[in-house]
């Protein structure tokens, strides 16, 4: 009897088995109570008793050698059908079903009204203009005509920096601090282009004070400034209402009241409807003062054609962003809230 000639077959055999049919065959032939290994241990009672001492133990370790090509077998043929969905436990697949939502990031409401504000003005000729956060007292106050010991300088309470260090190039004011409005960047532009000009210049603000629904410590503007031989209110007022048409792309009602601003003479403020009724302030604006002008190197005149005139404005981008998305306080854009965000 030749146990090793009957292993080598049974795993020959084995492996060329693809199908559950053919493996319980397999097994009946070699395994099963009358099979080749059964058989085996059978004729171990005509022998000797050394013999069937010798033979007996070889036949054992031959049955689990078996056993184990079938076992390796098996389990291959069920984890085959399994993946190909045909066992019974198999997963069904229904191509009908909608598939999961991926979740995606999207722009902040505070972006997508900055966005839409620098690209309705740039529609209109306005060319983006950039100045810096961390400001001098110079570009910040006094060059747009706020007197040392204006109560201006504390209405807007300002972040001052303990560090006075000069800034790079920066002989005029050697006092820092964070820049309470964009309309610096008016100055700053005047100095190095000359007019005409139309340019806007959004970024972001700092107020030393409370927080309440309608003011935050930290927000944004957009700064507006045209320049030219001939610019008046009336330009300032079409061009403002042209604005909030595409902007809230309604005929929202606007209003434009006095205001006073040392940077603007005469200064209104504009104050928009809310959908609930109420006037809520959305900007400051003026026709540029002549000190000003002087302040950039420009020559300045109250009559057409002597001298520069323009109109300068500084929209709140939080107070556009809530009225137009209905949002009923300020401090919600910067909780970074996701049950907020995802509404946008
Ligand atoms: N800078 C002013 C503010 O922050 C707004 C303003 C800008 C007013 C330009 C007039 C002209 O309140």
């Amino acid at each position: 009897m030749d146990l090793t000639e009957l292993k080598n077959r049974a795993k020959e055999e084995i492996e060329k088995i693809v199908d559950l049919k053919s493996a319980d065959d397999f097994f009946k032939k070699y395994l099963g109570k009358k099979g080749e290994v059964a058989q085996i241990f059978d004729s171990l009672k005509d022998l000797a008793i050394e013999e069937k001492k010798a033979i007996g133990q070889e036949a054992n370790i031959l049955k689990k050698e078996i056993e184990e090509f079938f076992n390796t077998k098996a389990d291959e043929l069920k984890n085959a059908s399994k993946q190909a969905g045909l066992g019974h436990k198999a997963e069904k697949i229904d191509i009908t079903r909608p598939g999961q939502k991926i979740q995606r990031g999207h722009l902040h409401p505070l972006t997508l009204a900055m966005n839409e504000a620098c690209c309705i003005f740039q529609t209109m000729g306005f060319e983006i203009a950039q100045g810096p956060e961390l400001e001098t007292e110079w570009y910040n106050f006094d060059a747009l005509n706020v007197p040392k010991d204006h109560p201006a300088r504390d209405m807007q309470d300002t972040f001052w920096l303990k560090d006075t260090r000069t800034v790079k190039n920066e002989i005029k004011s050697s006092k820092l601090l964070m820049r309470t409005q964009t309309s610096p960047v008016q100055i700053r532009y005047m100095e190095s282009h000359q007019p005409p000009l139309r340019i806007i210049a959004p970024g972001r603000v700092f107020r030393n004070e409370a927080t309440d629904a309608k003011h935050g410590a930290q927000f944004y503007q957009l700064e507006g400034l045209m320049v030219d031989k001939e610019v008046a209110a009336c330009n300032f007022k079409a061009i403002i209402e042209e604005f909030l048409k595409r902007f809230f792309k309604t005929n929202i009602e606007m209003r434009l009241r006095p205001g006073f601003f040392p940077f603007t003479e005469p200064s209104f403020e504009i104050d928009v409807k809310r959908p609930d009724g109420r006037w809520m302030e959305i900007m400051g604006a003026g026709m540029v003062h002549p000190n000003v002008f002087r302040a950039a190197g420009l020559n300045a005149s109250v009559k057409p054609g002597l001298g520069w005139q323009g109109f300068a404005f500084g929209v709140g981008i939080d107070r556009l962003a809530i009225v137009k998305y209905k949002i009923s306080d300020i401090r919600l854009l910067y909780q970074n809230d996701l049950r907020f965000l995802q509404q946008f």
